[in-house]
C-alpha cells in the first residue's frame, strides 16, 4: 500500500475541530441567504480570497464574521452534518467536536438552539454513518473570565452530553491565569479539561495550562519545542498535543511545511496527532494534513500508524473502545 492509500485507510480520531471552523463558503451562502443575513462577499470565490491570513487575528475576524450566518438549530445541525460527511470520507471514525457557544449567545443565540442542532448531528452521525463523537464547549479568551461563568452555567443542563470544555480564540495577552477559577469550577462539575496553549503564545502559556488549568490536552502546544525542560515533561506524562498542520501554515506560524515539528515531536515520543482545526479556512481536513505533512517531511509507515494510533490514545474514548482502533490500526 503506497503511503497515500494508507492515509486514507487507516481509521482516525479527530481531537480538535471546531465546527465553526468547518463553515464551507457554499453553505454559508445558502444558510446565509435562507436567514436573508449579509455576508461580505458576492461568490464563492470572493470569499476564499478573503482566507489569506497573516496570523490568528486576521483569521478569527473573518471567522467570527462567518458564524453571524448561523441563527436556527437547523443552520447549527446542517453544518454539523456537513462536517460528519468529511469524516466519512476521510475515514474519521470518532471526533471530538469543539463549539464556541459565546460567538452566538452574544448575538441573542439561545445556548440550546446551539446545542441542540449540533448534538442532533452527532446523534445521526452515530446512527447513519457509523461515526462516534463527544461535545467539548470552549470559551472565548478574548471575553472576560466572568462571561465564561455564564456560559458555564447555561452549560449544566446539558453537562450529560458535553465531556469537556476548552479555550479558544485570540491567544497573546489572554494566557489560561485569567481563566483559573471557571476552569476549576468546570473541572468540580466533572468536565474534562483542554486549552489552546503554545499555537501563537509562548512555552509559558502551556505551563499555566498545565498546572493552573490541569488540562487532560493541550491544543496545538507546537511552541513547546521552545523550551526542553517542558518537552520533558510532557513527554514523562504523555500529555497530549492536538497538533494542525495546515492551520500552522495558513496562520504563518510556521513559514514551510518543511520547519513543521511534528515529526520531531513525535521522535522525542511526544503523544502528537494530526487534526484539522478550521477545515474551511485551512486548505483541509484530516487526510489533506496527513498528506500535506507527509509531502514535507517524508513520514513513512510506521509514523503515519503512531499518529493514527495517538489519536485514539489521546483521546476520550472508552478504554475497550481506544484498544479496539489501536489493535485495528496496528493490524494494518
Ligand atoms: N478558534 C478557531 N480556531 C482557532 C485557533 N486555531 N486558535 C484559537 N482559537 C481558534
Ligand atoms: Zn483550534
Amino acid at each position: 500500500m503506497n503511503q497515500q492509500n494508507l492515509i486514507q485507510a487507516l481509521p482516525k480520531a479527530e481531537l480538535h475541530v471546531h465546527i465553526e471552523g468547518t463553515f464551507e463558503p457554499e453553505l454559508m451562502f445558502e444558510i446565509a441567504q435562507r436567514n436573508a443575513v449579509d455576508i461580505p462577499y458576492k461568490t464563492v470565490d470572493e470569499v476564499k480570497q478573503a482566507y489569506n491570513f497573516h496570523n490568528l487575528q486576521s483569521f478569527l475576524d473573518i471567522y467570527y464574521a462567518g458564524a453571524k450566518a448561523l441563527i436556527h438549530e437547523k443552520d447549527f445541525y446542517d453544518l454539523t452534518w456537513a462536517y460528519f460527511k468529511k469524516c466519512k470520507e476521510d475515514h474519521v471514525v470518532h471526533t471530538e467536536i469543539f463549539f464556541d457557544p459565546q460567538t452566538h449567545t452574544v448575538r441573542g443565540i439561545a445556548f440550546e438552539t446551539i446545542f441542540n442542532g449540533i448534538f442532533k448531528a452527532c446523534q445521526d452521525a452515530k446512527e447513519k454513518l457509523d461515526i462516534s463523537s463527544e461535545l467539548i464547549m470552549c470559551f472565548l479568551r478574548h471575553l472576560s473570565e466572568e462571561e465564561a461563568f455564564e456560559v458555564l452555567e447555561q452549560a449544566l443542563p446539558f453537562k450529560a452530553h458535553i465531556i469537556g470544555v476548552g479555550l479558544d480564540s485570540s491567544e497573546l495577552g489572554h494566557p489560561p491565569i485569567k481563566f483559573e477559577l471557571v476552569f476549576s469550577k468546570a473541572k468540580e462539575e466533572g468536565f474534562l479539561i483542554v486549552a489552546h496553549a503554545g499555537e501563537e503564545g509562548p512555552a509559558e502559556y502551556i505551563w499555566q495550562a498545565l498546572d493552573l488549568l490541569h488540562v487532560n490536552r493541550i491544543d496545538h502546544g507546537v511552541r513547546s519545542e521552545e523550551d526542553p525542560k517542558l518537552l520533558k515533561r510532557l513527554i514523562k506524562e504523555r500529555m497530549p498535543l492536538t497538533v494542525c498542520p495546515l492551520s500552522n501554515l495558513k496562520l504563518c506560524v510556521i513559514e514551510d511545511m518543511k520547519e513543521h515539528n511534528i515529526k520531531r515531536l513525535l521522535d522525542l515520543g511526544l503523544c502528537v496527532m494530526v487534526n484539522s482545526d478550521d477545515p474551511a479556512y485551512f486548505g483541509g481536513y484530516m487526510n489533506e494534513n496527513f498528506y500535506a505533512i507527509d509531502r514535507a517531511l517524508d513520514l513513512g509507515e510506521a509514523r503515519i500508524k503512531q499518529l493514527a494510533i495517538n489519536s485514539f490514545e489521546a483521546s476520550f474514548l472508552p478504554e475497550q473502545e481506544k484498544k479496539k482502533w489501536i489493535e485495528k490500526v496496528q493490524a494494518m
